[in-house]
């Protein structure tokens, strides 16, 4: 099994992300860390609690991290996919645990030096603890196994901005630091994820199986899908979060590229672009595995498979 640690802005499919990890067997979650983007890391924290809680993982630890980017103001929430509260407006029972005390970014550093060469990161939010992390302690760099990103837009549109992907656009920053610090990264941009749509007969198929979790799914998913209609005119919605986790349980799911990247941070019109150098001879040695195919089908099977 492989130990990993999550890091989120629950959000849709970060839920999908968390039950589809904790469903499968070949990893162990050993906590799950919140951020800011989709919503307020607070409402990240106590989503994350509900959603673990539905899928009886409650006893898995959660705790909460940055409120705001490294030098920017917080960008407004993401209500149009992610409905007002980040769950499609579906209401969940309050969570019975609290959060942990320990912040994220220091749970993240005393898990990575407890497990040398073990722990693999998943962040699919905002990248600000991971910055936080590697600025307090630079020596996780080489003590972390790897870091998956969900994030990025190397050869593909953005969907924050015409150039730029939503988790980069949270904290360009920090994404820019993580990017530099020589940290092993696997980079699960839109370039892959936007080839692994969830449809409206996925969510059928959800309804019929009838349990608390797939009506649940289902109707965060439809505001979800709405959302992809009306953006984009897209015939579904975009398994994000889960093809991150995904591609730690088997990376054979996609096919990546050594490359430099680096994230624009210019405050222009092209800011928070992940710029990845593609020539034959790149000025700079590779620092990011970016993942540019998928076999969607796989993966989606598979992913169906462990949801619930
Ligand atoms: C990413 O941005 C967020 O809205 C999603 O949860 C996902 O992590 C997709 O660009
Ligand atoms: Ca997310």
């Amino acid at each position: 099994m492989k130990k990993v640690i999550i890091d989120v802005d629950t959000g849709i499919d970060d839920a999908m992300a968390l039950s589809y990890a904790v469903h499968s067997p070949d990893l162990e979650i050993c906590g799950v860390t919140t951020t800011f983007g989709n919503i307020t890391v607070e409402e990240a924290t106590r989503n994350t609690l509900q959603v673990l809680e539905l899928i009886g993982a409650g006893e898995i630890p959660v705790y909460p991290g940055a409120s705001k980017p490294l030098v920017r103001e917080l960008k407004e929430k993401a209500k149009l996919f992610h409905g007002e509260n980040g769950l499609g407006n579906v209401e969940l029972p309050l969570p019975s645990a609290a959060p942990q005390v320990m912040r994220a970014a220091e749970f993240m550093i005393a898990t990575i030096k407890e497990h040398p060469q073990k722990i693999t990161l998943i962040t699919v939010g905002s990248m600000t603890n991971l910055a936080l992390a590697i600025m307090a302690a630079p020596e996780i760099v080489s003590l972390v196994e790897r870091v998956v990103v969900m994030g990025g837009a190397v050869t593909v549109p953005g969907n924050r901005t015409p150039v730029a992907e939503a988790n980069i656009c949270a904290d360009p920053e920090a994404a820019s630091y993580v990017f530099q610090s020589g940290i092993p990264i696997t980079l699960v941009g839109l370039d892959v994820t936007m080839q692994t749509l969830l449809t409206r007969e996925h969510l059928q198929q959800w309804r019929e199986s009838d349990t608390k979790i797939s009506h649940f799914f289902a109707d965060m998913c439809e505001v979800y899908m709405d959302a992809y209609a009306k953006v984009g005119n897209v015939l579904g919605c975009g398994l994000h979060d889960p093809l991150a986790v995904g591609v730690v349980i088997d990376p054979s799911f996609v096919t990546a590229y050594p490359m430099h990247v680096q994230v624009d941070t210019s405050g222009s019109a092209s800011d928070a672009r992940t710029i990845g150098d593609r020539r034959e001879q790149p000025a700079s040695a590779p620092n990011v595995d970016v993942c540019l195919e998928v076999d969607h089908e796989r993966f989606v099977e598979h992913f169906l498979k462990y949801v619930m």
